[in-house]
């Protein structure tokens, strides 16, 4: 089978492009002939050596992907060859076919194509996760989310609306802004113009903002921090700006606001029963629409690097799929 290789840490140039004996599936495995596979910005670190997870060379990127069922090993129940699938292993699905433990992947319908199903799990499973588990976020309280465009602010968008939150989305430019109305958002901000404090202020007609939901960092957090409400709730999700902000605390303090974190990695190692029926859900709501996975656009498994020059330059809106 063909694989996009990490050998060594670098840039998106520096991954290869070879050929690798086909896998099989171990007791508890099935392996998965890869239809579609998404990425996420982290697959950009993840080759660098700057992401928490670090695995042993030769690793591929990709996250998660979907794709067909195509033999399974002893001891699974429930999955069988021919089962459409989407799954996540952390790393590892940019080949063609991925051998995985059975309980990482999930049933989809027929309804749910291969490229938008490759793409749900981490910046649904994450927002999902941040939104109703984390910030509890309640119906009618507004929800301002950074990097809005994006592939987590995309799915922070579409969950804020799905949960009745009055969404406010903060981007760079006015196209990225136009995409987020297209998919629900309420308000927009384009903090390349505006400064971010003195923008949600102003929508939010001086009260401040329930939820902030913060995967960018650098200069932005502490600005839009300083424009929460009374009892809000600030979400730490990443930090895509390069910067991890230093926040004074005294700001906590004042507004009467938590600072809640937000591992969804951690999560569902933690709380798998909890990720599982997550996961359900985002699967229902991709199959009859009401979530997009928007996707950006489609690669050649040997493009891989230019895919992941499109997210390290910040030109995507949604979701960047690979299809060995
Ligand atoms: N906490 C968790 O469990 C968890 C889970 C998944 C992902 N994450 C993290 O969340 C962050 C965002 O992930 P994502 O998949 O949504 O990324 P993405 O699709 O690339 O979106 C990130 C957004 O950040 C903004 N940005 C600002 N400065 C940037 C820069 N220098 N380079 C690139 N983007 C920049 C861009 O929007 P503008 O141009 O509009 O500013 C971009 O749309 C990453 O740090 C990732 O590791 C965390």
């Amino acid at each position: 089978m063909k694989a996009i290789l990490c050998t060594r840490f670098g840039g998106p140039d520096d991954l290869e492009f070879k050929d690798l004996p086909d896998p099989a599936p171990g007791a508890g495995e099935v392996v998965v002939a890869v239809k579609s596979a998404a990425l996420n910005f982290f697959d950009t670190l993840i080759i660098a050596g700057k992401y928490q997870v670090k695995p042993p060379f030769p690793f591929s990127p990709a996250a998660e992907f979907a794709g067909v069922v195509e033999s399974v090993g002893a001891g699974v129940t429930g999955l069988s060859a021919g089962d459409r699938v989407l799954g996540y292993g952390g790393f590892g699905a940019a080949r063609e076919k991925v051998q995985i433990a059975a309980q990482r992947v999930v049933k989809i319908p027929d309804a749910l194509d291969f490229d938008r199903a490759a793409g749900v799990t981490v910046i649904y499973g994450t927002t999902l996760h941040a939104l109703k588990d984390r910030a509890r976020l309640k119906s009618g309280e507004t929800l301002a989310v950074l990097g809005a465009s994006g592939g987590t602010g995309l799915a922070a968008i579409e969950i804020g609306k799905l949960m009745g939150a009055r969404v406010i989305a903060c981007a760079s430019s006015d196209d990225k802004l136009a995409f987020c109305r297209e998919r629900g958002a309420d308000d927009t901000i384009n903090y390349a113009k505006e400064d971010v404090k003195e923008g949600l202020r102003r929508v939010t007609g001086g009260k401040g903002v329930d939820v902030i939901y913060d995967p960018v960092g650098g200069p932005y957090a502490e600005a839009a921090l300083r424009s929460i409400a009374w009892g809000g709730r600030f979400l730490v999700i990443g930090f895509a700006a390069g910067e991890i902000p230093k926040i004074p605390l005294n700001l906590a303090l004042l507004k009467g606001c938590d600072i809640v974190g937000v591992f969804w990695g951690a999560f569902i190692e933690r709380d798998p029963k909890g990720h599982q029926a997550n996961m359900a859900e985002l699967v229902r709501w991709a199959a009859a629409a009401r979530i997009s996975a928007h996707v950006h656009g489609v690669y050649p498994l040997e493009q891989t690097p230019q895919a992941l020059r499109a997210i390290a330059d910040r030109k995507v809106m949604g979701k960047v799929i690979l299809r060995p």
